[in-house]
């Protein structure tokens, strides 16, 4: 693809996915930015049942705020033996009393005697334009819930989130070698062929 030379706006304050993206997109000359960078501050209420639902009410707010394209990522863990919990509640799990670790300690806690462990990590990316313009990639990622933490790096469920094939969780992945094979790194992938498409076309 050619050098897009274009800057989008995250519509989220975590850092970590802002590094995320730019991991993957900087290559094609897309910059993403956070919304402090462009002096917009936007609280979402996340009222979607679906990741497709939230994603785009994230990136439809803060486009509409900036005035400026927005990418968003609505992404979350699904669990089969919890029927798909904590899905598009991930961030919410167990309360907002809860830090990452509580959630994780919490998801641990729930699957203490439950099979499968089998599991996913879900994200849908949306691009919002200011003239109504609208991008949407799915990514999945398999995997099993591990039975304690382990690993220092990611965040969220990285710690308790297996992957067989590697035999490590995502959390003792280096960033490029989660970026491979992550939920994230693949609806990001299919992101770029999209606006690759969507670019040509104009
Ligand atoms: P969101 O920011 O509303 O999309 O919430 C996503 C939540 O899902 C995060 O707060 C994490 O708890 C979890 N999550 C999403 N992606 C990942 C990941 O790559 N690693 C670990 N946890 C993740």
């Amino acid at each position: 693809m050619e050098q897009a030379n274009m800057r989008l706006v995250l519509a989220s304050k975590n850092q970590k996915k802002l590094a995320e993206m730019n991991d993957i997109l900087s290559h094609l000359g897309i910059q993403v930015c956070s919304e402090a960078e462009v002096g917009v501050d936007v609280e979402v209420e996340e009222t979607g049942t679906t990741f497709e639902e939230n994603s785009l009410l994230k990136a439809r707010a803060v486009m509409e705020a900036s005035g400026l394209p927005a990418i968003a990522d609505d992404s979350g863990l699904c669990v089969d033996a919890l029927s798909g919990a904590p899905g598009v509640w991930s961030a919410r799990y167990g309360g907002p009393d809860l830090d990452d670790a509580g959630r994780y300690r919490l998801l641990l806690e729930n699957m203490r005697g439950q099979s499968p462990r089998t599991a996913k990590f879900v994200s849908v990316i949306t691009c919002c334009f200011p003239n109504g313009d609208v991008l949407t990639a799915r990514g999945e990622c398999p995997g099993t819930i591990a039975f304690a933490p382990m690993g220092e790096g990611g965040f969220g469920y990285d710690p308790v989130f297996f992957i067989p094939a590697l035999k490590k969780t995502f959390a003792q992945l280096t960033p490029e070698e989660k970026n491979a094979v992550s939920h994230r790194g693949k609806a990001l992938e299919r992101f770029k062929q999209k606006l690759e498409e969507y670019l040509a076309g104009k």
